[in-house]
């Protein structure tokens, strides 16, 4: 019988919860103790550690957030906050920590497991960033929470003969823009990884108005600037009348879709498969529909791919014909 600490760390996505219940139930059929720290690597230097019962899973599944907090913690980055969330652990007794976070919180969970506490990863960032698995918790509702706002921005877009540029989350990458922008039918969608001139996009607008489409949406991801600047740039270039859009944190609340929820219960399940075969320093994740694992240090080198034949076929194909 083990105990097994479960944390949220870095930017809380939908599907949390549903990773925690999930780490909940399946260490209680496998007759070990979990054990919930509250508010991240900042909870664990400080201690916040409670022993988790079926009523703190109870009716979370489908709600967004994080029913044990999370955290940015400058504090653990350093020598001494590293030190204090050791011995933490130790004083705990806690046989492994399955982190619940993105690519900063595996590095957390990779140093913590080079110092002895066996630590596993489960992707939970709405960015889906992370190179080793097809699909982060979190990402698919956010990708649908705007893809509804996408159209009612085109309602009133429309209304007016405007162009909306919808500014999305993603840190540095752009699939949340990419996906959201396809679903929702942009008619540019701007991305860091593949950047198109700012003259390129205010041309083709350009060009949708001369030839009588009067609304377009632009879809672009915070990694390739900040939509009140390109309206900007559009204003001064052009005669386009845009307005910026920045739906902001609504892309990370509300409640999971059905696949961020089926995503972390599987996730979660195999996260303390892994403690149960005293397999960690592992992060879980997903790959052509089957749920891997792989080391940490490998989860936070591989490098995330763009795709970028749909980032074509979107910018150079659906939008124009
Ligand atoms: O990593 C998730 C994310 O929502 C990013 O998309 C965004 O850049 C960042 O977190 C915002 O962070 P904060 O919650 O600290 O404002």
């Amino acid at each position: 019988m083990k105990r097994i600490g479960v944390l949220t760390s870095g930017g809380d996505t939908p599907g949390m919860n549903s990773a925690i219940r999930a780490v909940f139930k399946e260490g209680v059929a496998r007759g070990h103790t979990v054990m919930g720290i509250y508010h991240g690597f900042r909870g664990l230097i400080e201690g916040r550690v409670e022993q988790l019962r079926h009523e703190n899973v109870e009716n979370i599944m489908h709600k967004g957030g994080t029913v044990l907090r999370t955290a940015r913690s400058a504090e653990f980055m350093t020598d001494e906050g590293l030190k204090k969330a050791i011995n933490v652990a130790r004083a705990y007794s806690l046989d492994a920590i399955i982190i619940i976070g993105g690519d900063g919180s595996y590095r957390g969970a990779k140093v913590l497991f080079e110092h002895g506490i066996n630590t596993i990863g489960i992707p939970g960032t709405i960015d889906n960033d992370m190179g080793y698995t097809d699909f982060t918790i979190g990402f698919d509702t956010a990708v649908n929470t705007l893809t509804t706002e996408i159209y009612k921005i085109r309602d009133t877009m429309r209304a007016h003969d405007r162009v909306g540029v919808i500014e999305v989350m993603g840190r540095s990458c752009g699939d949340i823009a990419l996906w959201a922008g396809v679903a929702g039918g942009a008619d540019i969608i701007l991305v860091p990884e593949y950047p198109m001139p700012w003259d390129e996009a205010a041309r083709r607008l350009q060009d949708n108005k001369l030839r009588g489409k009067l609304t377009s949406i632009v879809m672009i991801a915070e990694g390739a600037g900040k939509a009140e600047d390109f309206a900007q740039y559009v204003r001064t270039h052009t005669n386009v009348e845009i307005k910026a859009i920045v739906p902001g944190y609504i892309q990370r609340g509300g409640n999971p879709s059905a696949f961020d929820r089926v995503l972390a219960s599987r996730l979660g399940q195999r996260a303390v498969e892994l403690v149960h075969e005293n397999k960690c320093g592992r992060a879980v994740g997903i790959h052509r529909n089957r749920i891997i694992d792989v080391p940490l240090d490998e989860s936070i080198a591989l490098a995330d791919e763009f795709d970028k034949k749909l980032y074509d076929f979107n910018n150079d194909v659906l939008s124009r014909f």
